[in-house]
This record gives C-alpha cells, sequence and structure tokens, in this order.
C-alpha cells in the first residue's frame, strides 16, 4: 500500500441501469487505473452470458460464480489500482459485503430513480435477466436501496454526465486524478 491513506480500489455499486460502468471506466481513464467489469469476468471464466448462467444453470450458480470471482479480484488488489464496477445483485449479498469490508476500498453507491433507471435499461433488457417486467424491477429495487445506502458514499447520476458523475466521484474520496480527459 502507499503511504498516504488514499485507496487504491473503488468499488462502483447500485441497481442496474446506475452506470457502474460507464462510469468506471471514465474514473479509471481519469485515475490511471484498471478497469474491472466482475459480469465480464464471470462471463470470460464461465465462458457464457450472465443471461445464458441464469437460463441455463440458476442465478444461485450465478451467485456463488459471482462470489467466487469477486474474492479473487479482492485477493489480487495490493497488485493494481483498481476501478471495479459490481453487478446490481453482488453488493446485496451479505457474503459480498464481508468481503467488500475486509477488502477496506470504498464502496460507491451511484444512485437514481427506477423511473431513470428503467429508462436506461430498456434499450438493452436482454441482457439482463433481472428485468422482467416493470413492478418487479420496481420491487426489487425498492428492496435493495436501504442496502445500497450502506455503501461508503452515494453519488446521485440524475440528471449529470458520466464525466460529472466520475469527477464527483475523485472529488468525494480525494483521489488523485492522472488526467481530465482520459486521454
Ligand atoms: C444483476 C445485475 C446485472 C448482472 C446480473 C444480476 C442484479 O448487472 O450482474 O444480471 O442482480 O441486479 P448490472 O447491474 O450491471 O446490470
Amino acid at each position: 500500500m502507499p503511504d498516504d491513506n488514499r485507496p487504491r480500489a473503488v468499488f462502483l455499486v447500485g441497481f442496474m441501469g446506475a452506470g457502474k460502468t460507464s462510469v468506471g471506466r471514465v474514473l479509471a481513464a481519469r485515475l490511471g487505473w484498471r478497469f474491472i467489469d466482475l459480469d465480464d469476468r464471470i462471463e470470460a471464466r464461465e465462458g457464457r452470458t450472465v443471461r445464458d448462467i441464469f437460463e441455463q444453470s440458476s442465478e444461485a450458480v450465478f451467485r456463488k460464480a459471482e462470489s467466487a470471482e469477486l474474492r479473487a479480484l479482492i485477493d489480487d488488489l495490493d497488485r493494481t489500482p483498481t476501478v471495479a464496477a459490481l453487478g446490481g445483485g453482488a453488493f446485496v449479498q451479505p457474503e459480498n459485503t464481508a468481503l467488500l469490508h475486509e477488502s477496506a476500498a470504498p464502496t460507491v453507491f451511484l444512485d437514481a430513480s427506477v423511473e431513470i433507471l428503467t429508462d436506461r435499461c430498456e434499450p438493452a433488457v436482454s441482457a439482463r435477466p433481472l428485468f422482467r417486467d416493470h413492478e418487479s424491477f420496481r420491487a426489487l429495487h425498492d428492496a435493495r436501496r436501504p442496502v445500497y445506502l450502506g455503501a461508503t458514499c452515494r453519488v446521485d447520476t440524475a440528471g449529470k454526465s458520466i464525466d460529472a458523475v466520475a469527477d464527483e466521484i475523485i472529488t468525494t474520496l480525494g483521489l488523485q486524478a492522472e488526467s481530465r480527459d482520459g486521454q
């Protein structure tokens, strides 16, 4: 770890459509850190999409793979500063919350109203097995939001650009940006 107390990893959490991957990529570029999308890692290890894991196996199989991948990522954190985007359900699994707590890295909850999240997800529902209909989407969101509020900090993303959200995270966590444009 570096001599100062600045974090060397940041985990982005929040519901489907929160912008975890988009913000994560920009944030990592600004910081000069690597970016990891946990779902991409699960898909690469499993050799199939998240949707296929849900459909061919089950959500329980996906959750097991998700926890294993998170553990592997956390075990590897000392080596490379990392921004990681977690799938919408990862932070609400108690086993994962405990892992994240142990890692001592800050978690950032990207917040938005369920209406905004619905609008953002609707163009790509096929990639999201848990987007079944508006009613269940809202119910799942409402059940999870109190858990997301347990993250280290919350950033309201409504009406903000991806760049603005990344900047807000840098300021809130006292991180050192390498570049303003990620170039
Ligand atoms: C899930 C969200 C998805 C993905 C999986 C389960 C969830 O990720 O991990 O479909 O439980 O909310 P995104 O939040 O990136 O859509």
